[in-house]
């Protein structure tokens, strides 16, 4: 049980302990009492979109972001899908002196660490960047946890720690071999939290490995944009499709899948977010080490993608069969059985809601939160 200074009410429950003068008085209230969670990067693309499910779930989302890679404007967008904005610190994950402040400043119940570079390309002509801000920034939000005594982490990895796989679909236990200095980067903080753990068993982490997020949240409100010329598909096509861009280059026809392009486990983020909150709740009811694909367990082509999004948007999207890019794996998907079984979590949303939610999206926000 805590105590309270001077008049501060202390929630223990419904029960508030009330310590005033030395006197201990045990008052009852019907207002809510929520935990607040630390969410790193909370305001780029899936952490805005977990803060959703957070406040949806009863919890109050604290965010830290040093918007490297987000806009300050996410928050009106957060306070109108959810009655409020979340509390923001603009700073950096590797700042201890920072996150000192900020565990002191207010009880934070958990963290969800989203904070970290997410280009392979950029991870490979710029490794040391990327590992400082992944794996340093993970160990100082670690280590000022450890000082806080705050031991329940939600971890972003990545589907991309497996590499190229030997068969789809990935469960957990396949073998790990991450191709380029972002997925090590995944693989180190994964290896390092797990060794955690296991030095003190009172820690509550779950590291989940995400295959491809897209969509958005369905009032269209928030969404990805990223800044320049999109690396990842489904942005790219909506930036076809609302004429930002003149054609999605197909990167390979020739793979051995059945239309000949790449496949991938793309996972609406709103499921994504969900998955978060059901691994939180997992982490409160036992301490331990849960590592989970988050995926829907079936794959997609470039190809049914494009022919998604064209029937969600009513668009046509023009394509150009291009050569393959450096480093693509042909097909991958995940096992999300262990998530189902561990946290009774599963996909919801189709690749139809997922092409609709983030042409809705695009549509309304062709500048991202920039005004039209
Ligand atoms: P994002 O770039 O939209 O969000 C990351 C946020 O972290 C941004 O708001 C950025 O400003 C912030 N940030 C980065 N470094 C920081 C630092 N040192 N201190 C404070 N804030 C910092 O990316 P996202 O798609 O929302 O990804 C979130 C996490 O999920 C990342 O760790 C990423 O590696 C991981 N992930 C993403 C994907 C994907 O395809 N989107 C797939 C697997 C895993
Ligand atoms: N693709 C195209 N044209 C484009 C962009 C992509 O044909 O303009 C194809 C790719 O070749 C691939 C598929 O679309 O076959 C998906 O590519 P993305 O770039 O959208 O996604 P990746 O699977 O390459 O990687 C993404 C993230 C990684 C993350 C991984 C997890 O970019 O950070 O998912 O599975 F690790």
């Amino acid at each position: 049980m805590i105590l309270a200074q001077g008049s501060e009410r202390v929630p223990t429950g419904r029960a508030l302990l009330v310590a005033q003068n030395r006197q201990l008085f045990v008052t009852f209230t019907t207002e809510k009492m929520t935990s607040s969670i630390l969410v790193t990067g909370g305001a780029g693309f899936i952490g805005s979109h977990t803060c959703v499910a957070l406040a949806a779930a009863g919890y109050t989302p604290v965010i830290l972001d040093n918007l490297g890679n987000s806009d300050i404007r996410v928050l009106e967008r957060l306070a109108r899908i959810s009655g409020s904005a979340p509390r923001f610190i603009e700073g950096d994950v590797r700042d201890r002196a920072l996150l000192d402040r900020v565990f002191a400043e207010q009880p934070i119940a958990g963290v969800i660490h989203f904070a970290g570079l997410k280009a392979v390309g950029d991870s490979v002509a710029d490794p040391l960047t990327y590992y400082d801000n992944n794996v340093n920034g993970s160990f100082v939000l670690a280590a000022a946890m450890k000082a806080a005594g705050v031991r329940t982490l939600i971890f972003s990895s990545s589907a991309t720690v497996y590499g190229d796989p030997d068969s789809s679909p990935i469960p957990e236990h396949a073998a790990l071999r991450p191709a380029n200095p972002y997925g090590r980067s995944k693989l180190m903080v994964e290896q390092a939290l797990g060794d955690l753990q296991r030095s003190d068993a009172t820690w509550r982490i779950a590291l989940l490995r995400y295959f491809n997020p897209v969509g958005a949240h369905e009032s269209g409100l928030i969404g990805e944009h990223p800044q320049g010329k999109p690396n990842n598909l489904m942005p790219f096509v909506c930036q076809v499709a609302v004429g930002l861009r003149d054609k999605l280059s197909v990167h390979g026809g020739d793979y051995p899948t059945p239309d000949g392009t790449g496949v991938r486990d793309y996972v609406h983020v709103m499921d994504l977010a969900e998955g978060h909150v059901a691994a939180l709740k997992h982490a409160e009811k036992q301490p331990g080490l849960t590592t989970l694909n988050l995926g829907t367990g079936e794959g997609a082509s470039v190809l049914e993608v494009v022919k998604a999004f064209e029937r969600a948007s009513g668009q046509r999207i023009a394509c150009e069969i291009g050569p393959r890019r450096p480093g693509d794996v042909p097909a991958y998907w995940g096992d999300p059985a262990l998530a189902l079984a561990t946290l009774g979590w599963r996909a919801r949303r189709g690749l139809d809601q997922m092409c609709a939610d983030s042409w809705r999206w695009q549509q309304g926000n062709p500048r991202g939160y920039e005004p039209r």
